[in-house]
């Protein structure tokens, strides 16, 4: 009889044994440990039996069930921490992290190429002793227009699609050569040489060479005996340093109510070399500014006395000449705030 429960315990230690290396979970640990161990379990069904036995076997088999009992309880705990760290070791392999891959660059910003222009332009023209003179953007019809001799009513005036605004007589400049009045009558009766950046206005048709919106940066040189021969010498030296030496200038003579005479001034196009493409219209020629001696009219406007004192101006994009150093073709891409564009022109 004690022989039968002694058997029957080795045996249940072994099938209890084999079933619980084959436990792959938590819960098959659990659902092991009812069958066994629980209270309808098989070893605890078994011990009921041992009520039945003579007394002086109960010890022995007793003793014998509480240590199976103990070692069944330990071989559950270690599958289950086996099972834990498989799980962990699953885990681990599945959320592995490759350290190898590059990371993930945070854009960085650069500087706009209206910007980058701008900053080269107030270089070269720094080293030729211009100061930047800082001019208003909201103009009055009289310093964007009569003041630089274009009467109201007068035709020139179609030259410039104006922005008005509801307040008569204010309007958003059309360029920034109303600067120069504001800087001559700063100055006068003192010689002058400033550069006037900034932005200007037009109601245009945007197109790839337009935009409503756009940039200038007028120059203006007043004094003493100040000829065409200095106006050509200060825009050869600026081209040269802006687009590299022995590009080609071109000066064709031109008109603007400012100045007198006028020319407008072109470069070779960079992008084709002069063999023609879409951008100069298969020209070969890019118009980069317009200039001029200060008309006698502006002069006296600005506070100068003609008669002893002679002058140059220039109005220039940095758009157009951004888009020539860049070689960007299309105007557009400058303010529509796409930031693949300036990744690409570095
Ligand atoms: N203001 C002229 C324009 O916008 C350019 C210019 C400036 C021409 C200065 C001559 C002198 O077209």
């Amino acid at each position: 009889m004690s022989g039968d429960l002694l058997q029957e315990l080795d045996a249940l230690e072994r099938e209890a044994e084999r079933e619980l290396a084959t436990a792959q979970t938590r819960a098959e640990t659990e659902a092991w440990y009812s069958r066994y161990l629980g209270r309808k379990g098989a070893l605890t069904q078994a011990l009921r039996n041992l009520g039945s036995l003579p007394p002086d076997l109960r010890p022995q088999v007793g003793r014998r069930a509480n240590r199976l009992k103990q070692r069944l309880e330990q071989a559950l705990k270690e599958r289950q921490e086996a099972i834990r760290q498989a799980e962990i070791q699953d885990r681990l392999a599945a959320e592995k992290v490759d350290v190898t891959l590059p990371g993930r660059r945070p854009s960085v910003g650069r500087l706009h190429p209206t910007t980058r222009t701008l900053r080269e332009i107030y270089r070269i023209f720094g080293q030729m002793g211009f100061q930047i003179y800082d001019a208003p953007e909201v103009e009055t019809d009289e310093y964007n227009f009569t003041l630089l001799n274009i009467p109201e009513g007068h035709p020139a005036r179609d030259m410039w699609d104006t922005f008005y605004t509801t307040t008569p007589g204010v309007i958003l400049r059309t360029h920034t050569s109303p600067g120069q009045i504001h800087a001559m009558r700063e100055y006068a009766p003192e010689p002058i040489r400033v550069i006037l950046p900034g932005k200007c206005y037009r109601h245009e048709d945007v197109t790839a060479r337009a935009e409503m919106m756009f940039y200038q940066v007028e120059g203006l040189a007043v004094g003493r005996k100040i000829t065409f021969a200095d106006l050509k010498g200060v825009l050869v030296n600026f081209v040269d340093q802006m687009f590299g030496q022995g590009r080609r200038l071109r000066f064709r003579k031109s008109y603007f109510p400012f100045t007198e005479p006028s020319v407008e001034v072109d470069v070779d196009c960079v992008l084709c070399a002069g063999q023609g493409c879409r951008v100069c219209k298969y020209t070969g020629w890019l118009e980069i500014l317009g200039a001029g001696m200060v008309n006698p009219v502006v002069l006296r406007n600005g506070g100068y006395d003609p008669a002893r004192f002679s002058g140059f101006a220039f109005g220039m994009g940095p758009e157009r000449i951004a888009m020539l150093r860049y070689g960007v073709d299309d105007i557009r891409y400058f303010y529509t705030n796409d930031v693949r564009f300036l990744e690409q022109i570095g």
